[in-house]
């Protein structure tokens, strides 16, 4: 028995998942992770920003369930993934062409976040979700990988960070981008996106149970990454 249970261990292929509202730095935090441990990322969020932007391609609405279902599960998608420089630099492909740049803006995470609230399209993402647990691990990022993608991943960390300091980083990254935005305009956002997320009927926004949550609103990014980087070795 005893044996037994160490080797179902060591098939088992670990998977760290990383939750949280939009701009609690997941995103940037999972890409390091990955990086330093040469595992897997999904970057699940980016599958429904390209269903988002897939519909409004295709003039499908964002709320007939159906054909957004239908969309999703049919989604011909690729993540290029540069390994020698950086995992950030990732390229994502719709029908072959470079979407990259065109699924981070602001219009489409607020598409994405709509989309996202139907249980169908969900279901439709599931098994794309899962695919990527590969060997040797996988970092998830989203809003409900240890609560329903995952649900036995050996660490499940909880990103948060208040609205306010979410808004200044959004703005600060789209500033660097040479996007001139306005803080109040990316602050209503940002509050709209968190309620639809927080309290959709399917999957909400909510900390796993057994999840650490870690409130960065006054920590730098080496520090978030310098704790978690503690919880893991901790842990494995
Ligand atoms: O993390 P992001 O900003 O790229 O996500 C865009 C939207 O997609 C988010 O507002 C809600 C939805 N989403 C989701 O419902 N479940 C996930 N696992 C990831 C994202």
């Amino acid at each position: 028995m005893k044996t037994e249970s160490v080797n179902k261990r060591q098939t088992e292929i670990p998977v760290i998942t990383l939750d949280g509202p939009g701009g609690s730095g997941k995103g940037t935090i999972a890409a390091r992770l990955a990086r330093r441990y040469d595992w897997e990322l999904l970057d699940s969020g980016a599958l429904y920003r390209l269903t988002a932007l897939a519909a409004l391609k295709k003039n499908i609405a964002l709320d007939s369930e159906n054909d957004l279902a239908k969309l999703a599960a049919s989604l011909e998608v690729r993540f290029a993934v540069n390994r020698d420089i950086s995992k950030l630099e990732s390229l994502v492909l719709l029908e072959d062409e470079d979407v990259t740049k065109a699924i981070r803006t602001e219009e489409i995470g607020v598409a994405a976040s709509k989309v996202a609230v139907f249980q169908k399209v969900r279901d439709a993402l599931l098994q794309r979700q899962k695919a990527f647990k590969v060997a040797p691990g996988l970092i998830a990022d989203g809003r409900d990988m240890g609560t329903v993608v995952f649900p036995s991943a050996k660490l499940k960390i909880y990103l948060t960070a208040s609205a306010a300091e979410r808004a200044k980083r959004r703005v600060r990254q789209l500033k660097d981008k040479g996007i001139g935005v306005s803080l109040p305009r990316i602050l209503s956002d940002i509050n709209a996106r968190d309620a639809r997320d927080m309290n959709r009927a399917v999957a909400p926004l909510v900390p796993a149970d057994d999840a650490v949550v870690i409130d960065t609103t006054e920590m730098g990014v080496d520090e978030v990454e310098k704790r978690i980087i503690e919880l893991i070795e901790g842990r494995f």
